[in-house]
């Protein structure tokens, strides 16, 4: 934990204050989204571009010193979409690397900012390896999405304001390089529980609890362009021990709670975004009855009609099958 505990998330959100919204902390009645629980949920995915990623790019960019050759960031591309927005306000050339297979709703945005978009073949892991040479050869400041402690402190500050908000027990948060996750152990030290959520495809994390070190796995599934990272990073292991549960959820969860979240609040999310619900709507993390829980609801950059093709709305949960879970496909 000793990595993580030199994290400084008040200071990343002093300096990101103003420039990132303070996002709601949204009460939703039991059955709201499909949980037979009241849950709190930290709207982030109404941060500019669409994710919660501004608060770590922003807290990097303006918590070290910057080469006059600007900053260089792998992404699958929120992170990337993040960097170019504090970039520019900043007035700091970027250079963003994506993989090709960034979706289109992630490599439009970029079209409004001044950044160079770079698209390489391959998945994160390629667009970094591409980062790490551009960096090398023009000397740019190189930002990287989840392992870097001023990122990791700003991606922190979510979770402090949850705790400013409102006094909960849990925090649940999806996890992909692990940066978030990181960050909100930091943030809430020993204040409250923290469950980290990953798709199967993505499960990097549980891939590195299994093995006891972390390890790279192969990334696929719905979830790939926002938690595809191959490995879970260094920060977010050194603080496993903040890790009150790791679940792990699949598409099909994934898929069921984008289209609670579109059925009961109208809201559109990624994958990514409505993963650690997913543990929620899905009844993999059961919360006790008294438990205050909190869900991070954190990007929103998808086809908005691949949530709305609703073939049925529940507003309250589906009968449970045998197996004790919703049937997926809602
Ligand atoms: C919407 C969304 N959720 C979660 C994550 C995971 O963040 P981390 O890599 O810090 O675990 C990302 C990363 O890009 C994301 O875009």
């Amino acid at each position: 934990m000793e990595a993580i505990e030199q994290i400084d998330i008040r200071d990343a959100a002093r300096r990101i204050a103003g420039a990132v919204r303070r996002t709601p902390l949204l009460a939703l009645e039991v059955g709201a989204v499909g949980v037979e629980h009241p849950l709190l949920a930290k709207l982030d995915l109404l941060q500019p571009t669409g994710s919660f990623k501004v608060r770590g790019a922003l807290a990097l960019l303006t918590g070290v010193a910057v080469p006059p050759a600007g900053v260089v960031a792998a992404s699958g591309g929120n992170f990337g979409l993040a960097v170019a927005w504090a970039a520019e306000r900043l007035g700091i050339p970027a250079e963003i690397v994506v993989p090709a297979t960034t979706p289109p709703d992630k490599l439009a945005p970029f079209a409004a900012f001044a950044a160079t978009l770079r698209v390489v073949d391959g998945y994160y892991a390629d667009a970094l390896a591409v980062a790490d040479d551009l960096v090398a050869s023009t000397g740019a400041l190189h930002a990287h999405a989840y392992d870097q402690p001023e990122v990791v402190a700003g991606q922190g500050t979510a979770a402090l304001e949850v705790l400013e908000d409102a006094p909960v027990e849990t925090i649940v948060v999806a996890c992909g390089g692990g940066g978030l996750l990181a960050g909100t152990i930091a943030a809430v030290a020993d204040r409250a529980r923290v469950v980290a959520v990953e798709t199967a495809g993505t499960a990097t994390l549980h891939a590195a609890l299994d093995a006891g070190r972390p390890v790279d796995i192969e990334v696929g599934g719905l979830a790939a362009s926002s938690l595809g990272a191959a490995r879970i990073g260094t920060l977010a292991w050194a603080a496993r021990d903040g890790i009150a549960r790791s679940i792990v959820v699949s598409d099909d969860d994934v898929r069921a709670a984008q289209r609670f979240l579109w059925a009961g609040v109208r809201l559109v999310a990624e994958p990514g975004g409505a993963t650690a619900l997913a543990a929620l709507t899905s009844g993999a993390y059961q919360p006790a009855p008294d438990e205050r829980v909190a869900v991070l609801v954190c990007g929103a950059n998808t086809d908005p009609g691949s949530v709305r093709e609703l073939r049925r709305v529940h507003a309250r949960p589906p009968p449970r099958g045998r197996s004790g879970r919703p049937p997926t496909g809602v």
